[in-house]
């Protein structure tokens, strides 16, 4: 399937894929909670902490500074990076109550402290200029990005960074193809072995196809910077099938 051009691909993905993203995603997520952190191992073939280790050494911050991990989940990000600095102010939002639970679980396991909320990032409860760096992963394909972006450079300070990183359409057709195939596989996989639930089952082909309609590594490139953020940079695994942005909010 070729997508909508980018200019009006944001309309296109809401009319698509809005009954979902309000009605459906919540309960999915409520049911894989439990087994969330293992289901990824399993579908990344045990590469999960290799990604999210290849993320966090993008994400550059200083002790003392406040964090926000927008789509928080089980608290991967947030973790990971106050194993790396301490003396970070870490804050996370989700919408879904049960992956929250799971996430302040990780945290206090390991003596951390995150300030977690309850919220949809659409609308983000914080001040204007208040975080020096935010982070977003694997969230994105779910979210009317356009919006949330909007909403992550307000609540940055000038200079502030933007981490995101997600699975993005490779650029070629062959590798695309190659890919659907495995997630359709993995998907069915991990069903079965976690027995998931009706509304995870029910939305397995909603995550092959809001990935067919997601952005390529350069398309969010071009999103990013069409919102206002600077100096945006990418790096990209496994042919473009993972992608890792950073943007500055400008100064001025
Ligand atoms: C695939 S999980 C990613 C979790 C985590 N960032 C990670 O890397 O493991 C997607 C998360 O996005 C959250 N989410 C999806 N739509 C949301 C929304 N509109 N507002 C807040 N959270 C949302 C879900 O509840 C879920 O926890």
């Amino acid at each position: 399937m070729t997508p909508p051009p980018v200019a009006t691909r944001e309309i296109a993905r809401e009319e698509r894929f809005n009954s979902v993203w309000t009605e459906e995603l919540n309960d999915v997520f409520a049911h894989v909670a439990p087994y969330y952190d293992r289901a990824n191992c399993v579908a990344s073939l045990g590469l999960l902490r290799w990604f999210v280790g290849r993320f966090i050494a993008t994400v550059d911050v200083r002790p003392g500074e406040r964090v926000l991990d927008v789509c928080a989940g089980t608290n991967a990000i947030g973790i990971a990076l106050l194993e790396r600095e301490p003396a970070l102010e870490v804050h996370a939002i989700d919408r879904s109550a049960a992956m929250q639970e799971v996430g302040r679980r990780n945290a206090r396991a390991k003596g951390l402290r995150i300030r977690s909320l309850s919220g949809d990032v659409h609308t983000l409860p914080f001040p204007d200029r208040h975080f020096d760096a935010v982070t977003l992963q694997f969230a994105s394909r779910h979210l009317r990005i356009r919006r949330v972006f909007a909403e992550i450079r307000r609540v940055l300070k000038p200079g502030g960074r933007f981490y995101h990183c997600d699975m993005l359409r490779p650029a070629n057709p062959v590798v695309e193809r190659l890919y659907y195939g495995y997630l359709r596989l993995c998907l069915g996989f991990t069903a079965l072995l976690f027995r998931s639930g009706p509304p995870a089952l029910n939305c397995r082909e909603y995550f092959i196809d809001a990935l067919q309609m997601f952005y390529s590594t350069e398309e969010l490139s071009d999103v990013l910077e069409d919102l206002g953020y600077r100096d945006v940079t990418a790096q990209t695994v496994f042919a473009g099938m993972l992608g890792f942005h950073r943007a500055v909010k400008p100064a001025g």
